[in-house]
Formats: C-alpha cells, sequence, structure tokens
C-alpha cells in the first residue's frame, strides 16, 4: 500500500475506521516514507525562508530518522536545500554522557547531519549529558525556555519506543511534563544494549523534552519501521490516552502524522482484520489470512467452521463470493495443505501442479544465503538436511564475517590455546595483550576482528561438514558494510551487491533462499537482504536466472504467519534433534550470547519452539500433526 500523501487531515475527516485516533499513513518501505517525510521539512524550511523567517525544527535520534536526514543531506548537497535559517532543539541525550562519546546524540546528529549542511553551530541545541547535577533541573528550565523565545517548535520529528516513549517519556510521563531529567525504562536500556556492547554499559538516565514542550509543536510527525513497532502503533493509535503509554497523549494533538511502513502498521485493525472495518476486496491471500484467523477465533478447524462462523465474524461477503463454507473449507484447506512438502528442492518424477517447487530439474543447484555464520541451520537446519540428502549441489553462502558477535572471552580462549600450541606463534601476544587490555565501548583491532571472524567461519565449516557439504560448497563472503567493528555498520554499497551477484552468477541456482528478516529496517538481515534483491536486479536479465526460485525464511526471530507461507518442510523428532546438533557447532553463539535481544532463550530453543509452534499451528486447523515445520515465503523478481 502506498501513500504518497502526509499532509495531515482535520480531526474527523481522517479516520479510515472507527478504531484510529491518530492521522496515519502506510508507505511500503521505510525509505519512500523518509523521502516523503524529508520533503515535507524541506518545504517547511524553503517556505520559512521566503519569508525571511526562522525554522524550529524538535529532532529525534535512533534508527527511524537515519534515513530522513540522508535524504535532507542529498538535498543540500544536490539541490541547494540551505539550512542557515533553522534552529534545532534535539529532543534528548543520555544522562551522564560525554558529547564526545560514539554513545552521545551529539554525536549522532552531527555525524548523521550536522556535519554535512551549512547549520550554524550556534543554531544546534542538544541537551547536555555533561550539565553537574546541581546544575541541570535549571539547565531543563531554560531548555524549555529557549524553545519558547525562537516562538516554539515548527515541527517535531519523533520515533517511538516500544515502551511508548517518545522521546525519552517513559510510561508514567505526565501530559504536561517539561524537559527533565528521567530514568530510562528497562526495555528502552535493552534496545540499546546491542549498541553499546550490553545492558550494563547503557545509561540509566537521560534528559528529555517533556511531553508538554512536544505537544506545543505546531507540526508532529512520528516515524515508526519494523515489525517490532506493531503493537506499540497500535495501541497508540487505537488505544485509549494513558500515560502507560505516552505517545497516546499525541491523538489530543490536532496536527499529528504517524508514518509507518507496513511492518509497523500491520496491527491496525484496518489492516490485521479488515473484514472487521468495512467491505473487503476478497483475494486468495486476504481469504486465508480471515479463515486462519477465524479458525482461532473459533477454536476450530477449517473444516469445521459453519456459514454461521463467517456471518458472524464479518466475513459474509467473502461467502457471497465463494458461495457455501463448505466449497470455501475445502478450497482453503487444500490450499494450505498443498504448501507442506518434504521434498523441498521439487519431488523427481511426481505432478507437480500442486507442489510448492518443480520437480525438473531432478538434482538442482541451490544457494542458502545466510545473512550470518549460523542463520542457515537456526531458520532452516531441517530443509538443509533434506536438499543434501535428496542430492541436490547445495552451496552455503555466508555474508557477513558476524565477528562481532563473538565475545572477548571466547576470542581469548581460542588465542591462548593458539599459544599454549606454538608459544612462538606470530602475534598471538600481541592478540592477547589487545584483548586483555580492552575497554568496553572500543571497537576490536583488526586481528582480533580477524581471529573473531576465523571463530565463526570454524564453527560454521563444522557444522556444514555435519550437514554433508563439501567444504568448496561453502563460501564466506565477508560482506565490506558489515567490517566496521561496530553494532553500526556503513550503507550497502554497490561492492557488496557485487560480490553478491558474483557469487550467484558463478553457481547459476535453480533456487535460492535467503533470510527474508524485515522486523529491523537497519539490521544486518535487512542489508543483507536488500544485497540479495539488488543482486538479483542486476542479473535478471541472464537466461539461467529463468530458472531461478528465492524462497525466503524468516530469519532469527519471527517466523511468518501461518496465511503467507508458501511451502512448509514437515521435520520427524530425529531431524529436530539433527538440527540441533547443527546448530550446537556454533559455539560462539550458546550460552551467553552478546546479542541476545531481549529473548533469553537460546538460539536452539528459539528455533525449535518456533517449528514445533508452526506444527502446532497447521494441526490447529486440521492439517496433519507434525513434529516441527520450517517455513518459507517465494520471492517474485
Ligand atoms: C531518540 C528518542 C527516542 C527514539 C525511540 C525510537 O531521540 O527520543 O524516543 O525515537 O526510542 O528509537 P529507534 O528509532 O531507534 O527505534
Amino acid at each position: 500500500m502506498i501513500n504518497t500523501t502526509i499532509a495531515h487531515k482535520p480531526a474527523g475527516q481522517f479516520e479510515d475506521t472507527r478504531f484510529e485516533k491518530i492521522h496515519n499513513v502506510v508507505f511500503s518501505t521505510s525509505n519512500e516514507a523518509s523521502i516523503c517525510v524529508a520533503q515535507e521539512i524541506a518545504s517547511l524550511i524553503r517556505e520559512k525562508q521566503a519569508n525571511n523567517a526562522h525554522c524550529v525544527l524538535g529532532l529525534a535520534t535512533g534508527s527511524s530518522p537515519i534515513k530522513v536526514y540522508e535524504e535532507l543531506v542529498r538535498m543540500h548537497n544536490e539541490e541547494g536545500l540551505s539550512f542557515s535559517n533553522v534552529i534545532t532543539f534535539n529532543l534528548d541525550e543520555y544522562y551522564p554522557m560525554d558529547k564526545n562519546s560514539m554513545h552521545s546524540y551529539f554525536y549522532f546528529m552531527h555525524q548523521h547531519l550536522f556535519n554535512h549542511i551549512d547549520i550554524s553551530p550556534e543554531n544546534i541545541h542538544i541537551p547536555s549529558g555533561t550539565v553537574s547535577p546541581e546544575e541541570l533541573h535549571q539547565y531543563c528550565i531554560d531548555y524549555d525556555l529557549k524553545i519558547k523565545e525562537y516562538g516554539g517548535l515548527d515541527f517535531q520529528l519523533l520515533g517511538i519506543g516500544r515502551t511508548g516513549h517518545i522521546g525519552f517519556n517513559e510510561p508514567g510521563s505526565h501530559y504536561n511534563s517539561g524537559t527533565r531529567s528521567i530514568t530510562l525504562d528497562h526495555i528502552t536500556r535493552e534496545d540499546a544494549a546491542p549498541s553499546f556492547l550490553g545492558i550494563n554499559n547503557v545509561p540509566k538516565k537521560a534528559i528529555t523534552m517533556g511531553i508538554g514542550t512536544v505537544k506545543k509543536a505546531k507540526r508532529i510527525v512520528l516515524l515508526a519501521w519494523g515489525h517490532n513497532k506493531a503493537s506499540v502503533v497500535k495501541e497508540t493509535i487505537e488505544g485509549e490516552i494513558t500515560s502507560e503509554v505516552p505517545a497516546t497523549y499525541l491523538q489530543n494533538h490536532a496536527n499529528t502524522t504517524f508514518i509507518l511502513n507496513e511492518e509497523a502498521s500491520q496491527d491496525l485493525t484496518r489492516l490485521s482484520t479488515p473484514w472487521l472495518v468495512g467491505p473487503c476486496i476478497w483475494d486468495t491471500q486476504l481469504a486465508s489470512k480471515a479463515i486462519v484467523w477465524l479458525c482461532k477465533q473459533t477454536g476450530k478447524s477449517i473444516l469445521k467452521l459453519t456459514d454461521k462462523d463467517y456471518n458472524d465474524h464479518g466475513m459474509s461477503s467473502l461467502l457471497v463470493q465463494e458461495g457455501s463454507a463448505y466449497d470455501l473449507n475445502i478450497k482453503m484447506f487444500n490450499k494450505i495443505q498443498h504448501t507442506i512438502t518434504g521434498w523441498p528442492g521439487g519431488k523427481p518424477n511426481a505432478d507437480d501442479s500442486s507442489r510448492p517447487e518443480r520437480a525438473n530439474p531432478a538434482k538442482k543447484r541451490i544457494i542458502i544465503f545466510s545473512p550470518h555464520p549460523d542463520d542457515d541451520v537456526i531458520s532452516m537446519g531441517g530443509t538443509f538436511d533434506r536438499l543434501v540428502e535428496q542430492g541436490h549441489d547445495v552451496h552455503v553462502v555466508y555474508q557477513t564475517s558476524g565477528n562481532i558477535a563473538v565475545s572477548d572471552s571466547e576470542a581469548l580462549k581460542y588465542a591462548e590455546v593458539i599459544k599454549d600450541v606454538n608459544p612462538t606463534f606470530p602475534k598471538v601476544d600481541d592478540i592477547i595483550r589487545k584483548i586483555a587490555n580492552k575497554v568496553s565501548d572500543i571497537e576490536d583491532e583488526i586481528e582480533v576482528r580477524n581471529l573473531k571472524g576465523i571463530i565463526r567461519r570454524r564453527e560454521s565449516l563444522a557444522a556444514t561438514r555435519f550437514v554433508g557439504v563439501p567444504d568448496e560448497n561453502v563460501h564466506f563472503l565477508n560482506l565490506p558494510f558489515y567490517e566496521t567493528g561496530r553494532v553500526k555498520k556503513n550503507p550497502l554499497s554497490i561492492v557488496d551487491v557485487e560480490i553478491v551477484a558474483n557469487i550467484i552468477a558463478s553457481v547459476k541456482p535453480h533456487q535460492i533462499y535467503a533470510a527474508g528478516d524485515l522486523a529491523d529496517p537497519h539490521g544486518t538481515h535487512k542489508v543483507c537482504l536488500d544485497a540479495i534483491f539488488e543482486a538479483l536486479k542486476k542479473l535478471k536479465h541472464n537466461d539461467y536466472m529463468d530458472d531461478c526460485w528465492v524462497w525466503l525464511y524468516r530469519g532469527a526471530w519471527h517466523e511468518w504467519d501461518v496465511h503467507q507461507i508458501e511451502m512448509a518442510v514437515p521435520m520427524s523428532p530425529d531431524q529436530v534433534l539433527k538440527k540441533r546438533k547443527a546448530i550446537f557447532f556454533h559455539q560462539s553463539q550458546k550460552d551467553d550470547v552478546m546479542f541476545q535481544g531481549n529473548d533469553t532463550r537460546e538460539f536452539w530453543v528459539r528455533a525449535e519452539e518456533r517449528n514445533n509452534d508452526t506444527a502446532r499451528k497447521y494441526h490447529k486447523l486440521g492439517l496433519a500433526d507434525y513434529a516441527a515445520l520450517e517455513a518459507f515465503k517465494r520471492y517474485h523478481f
């Protein structure tokens, strides 16, 4: 769904459904959305310039506005957009925080915006993380006064935290709060933990503009991208105003727009269950989504649904279109049934008209792309095993080195083993010293990074050998965008795309598997997927690509919804155990994982629970009772 108009529609005219209380626009991608927001900001700056006026912008940090800033910088460079009349006030800063630290919002704003535009330094205001505790109270009052002196904020850009915070106004914040210091919520600190290399390094406090300050802005635009934000976005737009979700206060602001991508908007009632909202155009995709939902609501399997069930749940128009529940149930049951196959590479000599994959060629060349060195076995270890067993020419391609996810203690262990084997091994003392003396927020030096990369490479080879792939079919791309030594990566470059395109061109695959993890727009999985999509665009005119089908697994964190699944590969209990063993070869990612996120289960547990859960969902719909299922969705390029 693309809607490129973000102008605010007055209250009473924007409600697409009776559920929504904040104007919102959904874009297919965060990139398109960000460009649109940057255009709104640029027009405002130009309009003010034409009137010889200041333009007062309230700005946010975090992953959400990065592309907006990138686009503003592009407009400055290529279209002469000047920021000479712009005054900025940032929302927040960690406290205490040195402005030169790479974790400071001061650093962030200069890196992403201020260093690249013609704004006067005296027009930039970012709360200072170095004010003394005694001066802090007055400092915050003065920050609000300064905004007032400039006539208030003309435009406020916001992100939203999973707690529902705007700025750092965490749950409990008052509607009339001013700029102040605040204790960060645990969830907020967890979300920041990866970039601080652990939650213990994340500051506990921050200075934030208050809700009272933000709500005085003449225009507010809030950005939210990704699946992770879907539930808080729904709560904010559809829920009651509550201090427990401070962003809901924006329901009272007459000129606010939420800019969302599809993943962030997916829980809104009008999109998740549109049949409850108004008339629907029923295609097969929507019908299967609705039927899966209806089974859940009624606790019935597909073949037990009745006309009354459909009518009682807003789906009578589907019945009108399809005839009776009886016909519709059988059609949908068969559709889902046909997604199940034990032959992910196609079943040779079998009728493939209702199978997910082609029978021919019987032996396929296959590439499994794995963003990190372990996603292959975590997300599709069972399917991987079947493809090898069924005789296909399987290549595994690890896109990044995964080096930053190896802890210092793990690297030290290997360095000490090397030293014990050969005390004069070149540079080993140097490496041990570098690891032992490392200060927490400093990036690893190149030798240490190399060692960490080698550890992951060797673990991967142990796992691929266990599955039965010859070493020459295992490729390590070490894509350059990843090699910053820090959590923050470089943007995807043509070099990355070229490397991915080269491996596809050399294998000429009939099947490609890739991680379709769209949850985090700036995460490594998404960048790795973009690299593949770009490479496919580049190569699609070659004849061999006509025979290439692309299947997306969902990455390490989530699974496809049942109605999205186009191929489901069952695993027996023994295959589940084999997959577990393959995951165990990635020892550096076991136990105390560095980038665990907020799910504390180990990777193998997550993988098993997710595959069991898919099997359970299929069974509840009335399909066979498997131990586990791995799920894929086809990507058409
Ligand atoms: C940042 C800020 C925060 C973020 C929010 C979302 O200045 O005030 O409210 O906007 O935590 O962060 P991201 O965009 O990283 O998901």
